[in-house]
């Protein structure tokens, strides 16, 4: 038994789930655990991560904990499997370390949270452990600009990595709750953790114009994939940059070749909310999946000041941006240098792997605060589809007990 004798098993071998699990565990932090089960439909692909690791079919999950008898299940695979996979979990009575989302359903959430012990499950919501929103966090946190207000948040997705998602199941709300679900919930999480609060009523609005197969962009619903490719901007660019398509690679779970215009993509490429906390604060954010330029422009207005940041971050590039600028209503603005942001996801991802593996993940999201990121992207969803406001809290009202 190696270090801290922690038993890991893994519910889905994705591209995630080998950058901070299994590769963390097999390498760096293998004196904190063990690998010791891989639960994946997908037999060749576990088999091509690592031939020797312990590989059951979702189906077989009782065997694999009777087999393996981890005492940990990280939950990794496409966001729709996580609240079975939770559940599983919870069953035999493991600790759960989930990838965000949680689960794609304010339902589910509720289901998550009835049935969980205090604790059991933790979600990786990583956005927490960047250095650039520790800080932030701090600074509230020391009254820096008194009672919190308001939050301003701009998120742009540039054209590659926002195409990317609707090549692949996030692109059907089934499988990923929309990119308000997806995608939000990092920022939801992160505004609910630096305000300490959580959202209450949501009014929101969007629509999808960049993607599917109404998209100013579409170069010809019936021409097969390969000349949508070489005819589209968002193609051409792929192909000028020599930009790898990891999700292109055929794996049986992603089935036959699928592209940004096809007809089957539900899910919604731009939308701006309005959402009212409970106690008090609002937030205004709106994010775009098809611009010019990745990152965030960032404003939280307190009674006493005003803290602004924004970034940009490239495929090339490391990122770039304002330091934190503290804005005292009364005094001088103070300019704060932020470091550490080179790592993957701005710097989050090791910090949160380290604290995963040595400090059993004591800071990750509790499961509350992660069902009410889900229940917040699912009330935006909800509100721009049908033009009217949504209660959140009635969206979870198992949580709201919760808390
Ligand atoms: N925190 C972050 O910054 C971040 C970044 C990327 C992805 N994610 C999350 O990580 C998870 C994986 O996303 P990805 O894009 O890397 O996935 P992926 O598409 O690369 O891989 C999905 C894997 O899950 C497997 N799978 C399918 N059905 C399964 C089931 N029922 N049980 C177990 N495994 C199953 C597939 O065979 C495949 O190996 C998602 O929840 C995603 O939201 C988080």
């Amino acid at each position: 038994m190696s270090g801290n004798g922690r038993r890991y098993a893994l519910s889905g071998m994705s591209a995630r789930a080998m950058s901070v699990f299994a590769r963390p565990l097999l390498g760096p932090y293998a004196d904190h655990g063990d690998l010791v089960a891989v639960v994946d439909p997908d037999r060749d692909r576990v088999a091509e991560f690592d031939d020797r690791l312990a590989w059951y079919a979702p189906g077989d999950f009782d065997r694999m904990v009777a087999d393996a008898r981890p005492d940990t299940l990280l939950v990794a695979g496409p966001d729709h499997t996580h609240a079975e996979a939770i559940m599983a979990g919870v069953r035999h009575g493991l600790r759960v370390i989930c990838e965000k989302p949680m689960v794609t359903t304010a339902a589910d959430a509720a289901r998550v949270l009835a049935q969980a012990a205090p604790g059991q499950v933790r979600v990786a919501h990583n956005l927490r452990y960047a250095p650039r929103h520790r800080l932030i966090k701090r600074l509230l946190d020391e009254g820096a600009i008194g009672r919190v207000l308001g939050v301003e948040l701009v998120w742009n997705v540039e054209t590659l990595h926002g195409a990317s998602y609707f090549r692949r199941w996030n692109r059907r709300a089934e499988l990923s709750g929309g990119l308000q679900v997806h995608k939000s919930c990092h920022h939801f999480d992160l505004v609910g953790w630096w305000l300490g609060d959580v959202p209450r009523q949501v009014f929101a609005s969007g629509s999808r114009a960049y993607f599917g197969a109404d998209s100013p962009h579409n170069p010809g619903a019936a021409l097969p994939v390969s000349a949508q490719r070489d005819r589209c901007p968002y193609g051409r660019r792929w192909q000028e940059e020599g930009a790898e398509l990891p999700e292109l690679r055929g794996h049986q779970y992603d089935g036959p070749e699928r592209y940004i215009y096809d007809a089957e993509i539900d899910i919604e490429d731009n939308y701006a909310a309005l959402v009212r906390y409970r106690g008090g604060a609002h937030l205004s954010y709106s994010i775009q999946f098809s611009a010019p330029w990745e990152g965030y422009r960032l404003g939280i207005n307190g009674t006493h000041g005003r803290i602004e940041t924004s970034l940009e971050y490239g495929r090339q590039s490391g990122p770039e941006g304002l330091p934190v600028v503290l804005y005292p209503m009364f005094g001088e603005r103070r300019d704060i240098e932020v470091d550490g942001e080179d790592g993957g996801h701005l710097g989050a991802d090791g910090p949160l792997v380290r604290e995963l593996f040595t400090e059993d993940g004591a800071g990750l999201a509790d499961a509350a605060e992660a069902a009410w990121a889900v229940a917040l992207g699912e009330g935006v969803r909800r509100s721009s589809l049908t033009g009217a406001a949504v209660d959140v809290e009635a969206l979870l009202t198992t949580a709201c007990d919760a808390k």
